[in-house]
């Protein structure tokens, strides 16, 4: 335990230089790609650390210190069958932050994205124990509509899963059926391309078939999909683990831009991206929660010698 940093330790400053890269550009993205929607989502309960900029690690949910979180999961246990994947969990997660998941293959990363809009309810051996609240409301209690959790909570998986249809139906999809009256389809569906980057690649090939899009385009489609129904919180399980260094450059820099409006946690392989994406980062090892904080104190100054392990490669 508290390991100290290691000459060999991953740069965290050598990769972001001191700031995050994909600041330096934000006019440029909200002149085009500005999302307004109608029923735009008001952050007014604004929520942060109490101790933002004091240089300590972000508070798990137990500490006490959290003044209010988006998401608060409380002692949260998973079982399938007899494998305890996940083992008392508790954390906080800030809104409008990236908050990124990293650990080895097999720690419960999916396991835990999937908890926070009950994916997991989908499959039959599956227990859970524990709470977690979102807007202060336990999804887990008898009462939730998981459907509108499901629209309130956005999931984008590692591999791009368009419907087999046309561009402009898969965006449209989401708002169709939930209702939504037939002449804001078209807005809705152009703001969520836009705010998912790629409007200018398709506005002229709207009705062509998703499949004709690139695996990146492809991504993208999936997010503005995902952006169309208004979710609060987007949820995205290595994204980029199939895309070519450019298309996961485009959404790292989406990612960084969604999350003046979102709440974004992603599960991630790359330390690298990891670091230059999120502001905040948990540790997993085998169902366990090791450790978690702002992203440069769990890169640069790890409390635990096994998240220093992990982070410089030493095992995983
Ligand atoms: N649908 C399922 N049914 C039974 N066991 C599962 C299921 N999904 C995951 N598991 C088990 O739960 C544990 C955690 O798996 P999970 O997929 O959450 O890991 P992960 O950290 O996302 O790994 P990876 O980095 O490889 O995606 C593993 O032991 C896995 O075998
Ligand atoms: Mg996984």
């Amino acid at each position: 335990m508290n390991a100290t940093k290691s000459e060999n330790a991953f740069s965290f400053a050598d990769t972001l230089n001191g700031e995050n890269e994909f600041d330096s550009d934000e006019d440029d993205f909200e002149s085009e790609n500005e999302i307004e929607f109608e029923n735009e989502i008001e952050f007014e309960n604004e929520t942060e650390f109490e101790n933002e900029n004091s240089g300590e690690p972000a508070p798990s949910f137990s500490t006490g210190k959290v003044k209010k979180k988006i998401i608060e999961v409380k002692d949260l246990d998973l079982w399938y069958g007899n494998n305890h994947a996940l083992k008392n969990i508790s954390i906080g997660i800030p809104k409008n932050k990236v908050f990124a998941f990293i650990g080895p293959s097999g720690c419960g990363k999916s396991t835990f994205l999937r908890t926070m809009n009950r994916m997991n309810d989908m499959i039959s051996n599956c227990r859970i124990e524990g709470e977690i609240y979102i807007d202060n409301e336990n999804i887990y209690a008898k009462e939730t509509d998981v459907n509108d959790l499901r629209k309130r909570v956005g999931m984008v998986f590692q591999k791009a899963n368009p419907f087999p249809m046309s561009i402009y139906d898969n965006v449209a999809y989401g708002p169709r059926i939930h209702g939504v009256s037939k002449k804001k389809i078209p807005g809705i569906v152009e703001e969520s391309l836009k705010g998912a980057a790629l409007w200018k690649e398709v506005k002229d090939r709207l009705k062509d078939s998703a499949f004709s899009l690139s695996g990146g385009q492809q991504q993208r489609l999936c997010i503005a999909r995902t952006l169309a129904v208004k979710p609060e919180i987007i949820l995205f399980d290595e994204p980029c683990s199939a895309l070519d260094p450019i298309s996961t450059r485009k959404i790292e820099e989406l990612i960084t831009k969604l999350k003046k409006e979102y709440t974004i946690i992603i599960v991630t392989h790359n330390m690298q991206q990891a670091a230059r994406i999120s502001d905040y980062t948990a540790f997993f090892l085998s169902g366990e929660l090791v450790e978690t904080g702002k992203t440069v104190h769990i890169f640069e100054n790890p409390q635990d010698e096994r998240t220093e392990g992990y982070i410089t490669g030493r095992f995983g």
